[in-house]
């Protein structure tokens, strides 16, 4: 079902039946394919597939929002808090960004729902800008004077703990240990970011020594697929390329260093280039509406915050002066655990419909004769190891957090198409990601980028502005399946990239 006739549906729950006239689309079967496709084409599973590659493919709701209304509505009232910008206001909808934020809304970064873009500069307001500023110390762990996804907002008097204006990105380019030459001949470029932040640009006390990487986003349909794969599903493949004798991280696997969550369970990482979320409902979407905008609810009654920050401002004298508050009021103010709540629990739950409700796109063209050859090729390579083309979900019955428990979408015993592991690897690039491990990307959708986001650029920080790119900074464990494609015909390289267009 088109995005149009969503909206259109939503209203129809609500308007007279006297507006049915012409909605026979609006049951979403009309881009149901006519017969029954081979089961790759259901990239999320029958139950979580849209068939629908339009600019809007990436938006759909899946299958079993579609079938309830209840949901569907929830579904519209959760997608608004994804679109649109909060304010800050103290009363309305979206209100309480701030005093410090990453951003004012989540579309700002993940721009067409989709996988980000290359940027040549920092700035939190530049549409499409989806990088997150990874800050550490010489050991790469984060700094304290910054939150992990450090704020260049504020809303005055407050100071952004980070002067954007200070930040400056430089593309460099690479040469790779093939002179960025296929043995046919033919040429590539490779280019990476280098971060740097003036020390001058830091509101809180500046580290002794920092680096900066960037961090692109991912993209948001297909999480709740993923959300009910079995964790014993994700520890057999980590036991399974062990196996193989990959280079793995270990401690990730280390039950006692699963993610604990609010119910006491424990989790094996699955989000993130980091693995640092184990399920949906703890997960970088819902942190994201907490701490990138500093938005309360009622489970979070505090800001994301550090002590350095509000120790800064709270010396401040010209913050003194226009609150009119001692520095030990500006400090408690911004600590507080007891702050009121701006985000109603209904937006909450909608919100979380919303995210677990999202639909992948159907694969398209997997019958042509090209990608066809492409896929052999895919698999001859040896990608599909890390890039394990489907898994199967579970009783899909988790309730880790009583305030969304049992409302959420379910998509039980799906066969689903990721091309992922969910496992990081080191592919060990020029400035690579924070640790050098990094979770191997799913490349389900990414086909449609550049129609649904305007961008098709790839990996971890968007270095690739195309396949051939992405393919050739893989190393680690993946420099056998990249030689491979390189000694590829010229016609065969094309052939596997069409491949990877159509999943
Ligand atoms: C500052 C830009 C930014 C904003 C704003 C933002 N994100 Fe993200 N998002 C990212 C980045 C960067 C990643 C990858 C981070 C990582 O791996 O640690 C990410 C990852 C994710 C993922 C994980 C996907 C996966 O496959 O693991 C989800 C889901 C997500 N974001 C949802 C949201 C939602 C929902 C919002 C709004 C509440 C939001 N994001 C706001 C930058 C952003
Ligand atoms: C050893 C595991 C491994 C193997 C083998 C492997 N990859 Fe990857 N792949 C990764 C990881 C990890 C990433 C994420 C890297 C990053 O973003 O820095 C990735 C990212 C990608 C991306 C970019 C996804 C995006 O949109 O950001 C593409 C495309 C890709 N791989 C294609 C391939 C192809 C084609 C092959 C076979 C020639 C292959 N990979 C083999 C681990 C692997």
């Amino acid at each position: 079902m088109k995005k149009e006739k969503l909206y259109l549906s939503a209203l129809i729950l609500l308007l007279l039946s006297f507006l049915t006239v012409g909605c026979e689309d609006d049951n979403g079967k009309s881009e149901l394919p006519e017969k029954e496709l081979p089961e790759e084409y259901y990239t999320g599973g029958k139950l979580g597939t849209a068939f629908n590659s339009t600019a809007f493919a990436y938006e759909q709701p899946t299958p079993v929002v579609e079938e309830s209304p209840e949901l569907l509505l929830q579904f519209k009232r959760g997608e608004d808090l994804f679109e649109h910008d909060f304010t800050t206001n103290t009363e309305g909808v979206r209100r309480g960004l701030g005093p410090v934020s990453v951003r004012n809304s989540c579309l700002t970064c993940h721009p067409g729902y989709g996988h980000g873009k290359r940027m040549d500069r920092y700035r939190s307001k530049d549409f499409g800008n989806s990088y997150l500023l990874v800050v550490t110390d010489a050991n790469d762990a984060y700094i304290s004077q910054l939150t992990g996804m450090p704020q260049t907002q504020a809303v005055a008097p407050y100071l952004p703990p980070i002067d954007e204006s200070g930040i400056h990105i430089e593309w460099k380019n690479h040469t790779d240990e093939y002179g960025n030459t296929f043995p046919d001949g033919e040429t590539y470029s490779l280019i990476y970011p280098e971060v740097t932040i003036d020390r001058s640009a830091f509101n809180v006390p500046a580290p002794d020594f920092y680096k900066v990487r960037l961090e692109a986003t991912i993209g948001i349909y297909g999480t709740g697929l993923i959300d009910a794969i079995p964790d014993d599903s994700i520890i057999a493949q980590y036991q399974y390329e062990k196996s193989l004798g990959f280079t793995l991280n270990d401690a990730k696997y280390l039950p006692e260093n699963f993610i604990r969550e609010a119910d006491g369970t424990a989790h094996p990482g699955r989000y993130t280039y980091g693995l640092t979320r184990g399920t949906l409902q703890n997960g970088p979407g819902a942190n994201a509406i907490w701490n990138i905008t500093n938005v309360t609810r009622s489970d979070r009654r505090y800001h994301y915050i550090t002590t350095a920050y509000a120790t800064a401002m709270s010396q401040n004298t010209n913050i003194q002066e226009t609150l009119g508050k001692t520095g030990q009021e500006i400090y408690d103010d911004l600590m507080s655990k007891n702050l009121p709540v701006e985000m109603s629990d209904k937006d909450y739950i909608d919100f979380m419909v919303w995210h677990r409700g999202l639909a992948v796109p159907a694969a398209r063209n997997l019958d042509d004769p090209v990608v066809k050859k492409g896929k052999e090729k895919f698999y001859e390579a040896g990608c599909a190891v890390c890039h394990r083309p489907s898994w199967t979900t579970g009783a899909d019955n988790y309730s880790g957090d009583p305030m969304v428990a049992g409302k959420l979408p379910s998509y039980p015993n799906q066969k689903i198409w990721p091309y992922s592991d969910f496992l990081q690897h080191r592919l060990n690039m020029a400035n690579d990601i924070r640790t050098g491990w990094c979770r191997t990307t799913p490349l389900w959708g990414r086909g449609l980028s550049e129609k649904c986001t305007g961008a098709g650029d790839h990996l971890h920080d968007m270095r690739a502005r195309n396949y051939t790119e992405a393919i050739m900074w893989h190393g680690g464990d993946a420099q056998l399946a990249k030689e491979k494609y390189r000694r590829l015909s010229k016609e065969d390289r094309i052939a596997l990239i069409k491949f990877l267009e159509a999943v």
